[in-house]
């Protein structure tokens, strides 16, 4: 699935000759192919590049943040997933309880670090990505995942990525006890920004949609329940209350049951 986005994207190429890889991923996101020393005087706004840590999105503003990529070796995702986990409020959300370990499709995969801490618990996450972008450099991140330490590897083997809009997609799935939403917002103001990676994710890809929709959906395939992922002082999704919430110091998640999610 290729990106119908407005800004100019291409894929950086390193050497005279295109590698297999450039041009490769060239060819399956439809992104024309760019020589380095042209990038300056280019009219590019984003541009992939393969580094030696592997497959990164950069913004091409002056001043921008440095490079966007996956990596479930990072120090602090492992931190949070290995160490603190227990005291996360994504775990109380999807309503891990023991060894009931719920599988999860994770229908807005962005960057993974959330689908990673639920794979880390055990759950077996299906993750869906719309944007070719970011489906390319998810799937290069699954595979330096699994080629990593093995605590590493034993996580992201947990994890399954498709190419695909949820949208689109839903009513062909099976059911599945929790669905996972991290849905697109606007930017808000300056002060707002969300990390850099975000902040370069929002502008590039834009909002996610009919969040209505996407909340109806996502109720129509849980067996248990949804969980929302939300900015602490956002309202609601399709202003919609939730059936319990958990706020932490940034995010809230809201936890929509379903009928065999609900307490009896
Ligand atoms: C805020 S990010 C998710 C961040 C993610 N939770 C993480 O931990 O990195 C939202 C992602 O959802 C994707 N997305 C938005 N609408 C979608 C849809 N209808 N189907 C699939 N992916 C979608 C966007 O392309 C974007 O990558």
């Amino acid at each position: 699935m290729t990106d119908s986005i407005a800004s100019k994207v291409s894929i950086l190429r390193v050497n005279s000759t295109p590698s297999e890889q450039e041009a490769a991923l060239s060819r399956t996101l439809g992104l024309p192919l760019l020589a380095a020393n042209k990038l300056q005087a280019s009219a590019v706004d984003y541009y992939l590049r393969f580094d030696p840590e592997g497959l990164s999105l950069y913004s091409n503003e002056p001043g921008a943040p440095g490079a966007v990529r996956v990596d479930f070796s990072d120090a602090g995702l492992n931190y949070r997933a290995r160490d603190s986990i227990k005291h996360q409020n994504i775990v109380k959300a999807i309503g891990l309880r023991g060894s009931n370990i719920p599988n999860v499709l994770d229908a807005t995969a962005g960057l993974a670090k959330d689908a990673y801490l639920l794979a880390s618990l055990g759950c077996k996450v299906q993750m869906l990505e719309r944007s070719g972008i970011v489906h390319a450099l998810l799937a290069d991140g699954i595979n330096r995942g699994l080629q990593a330490e093995a605590k590493t590897a034993e996580i992201v083997r947990n994890m399954q990525l498709r190419n695909v809009d949820f949208f689109a997609v839903a009513c062909h799935l099976p059911p599945v006890d929790v669905v996972y939403l991290d849905p697109m917002f606007p930017i808000r103001s300056k002060s707002a920004r969300a990390k850099k990676e975000m902040y370069l994710l929002q502008r590039l890809l834009g909002t996610s949609g009919d969040i209505s929709k996407m909340l109806e959906l996502a109720l129509s395939l849980a067996c248990r329940r949804v969980v929302v992922k939300r900015a602490k002082m956002s309202p609601c999704l399709a202003g919609r209350s939730p059936d319990i919430e958990f706020k932490g110091s940034s995010s809230r998640y809201d936890v929509y049951l379903t009928r065999a999610g609900a307490p009896v």
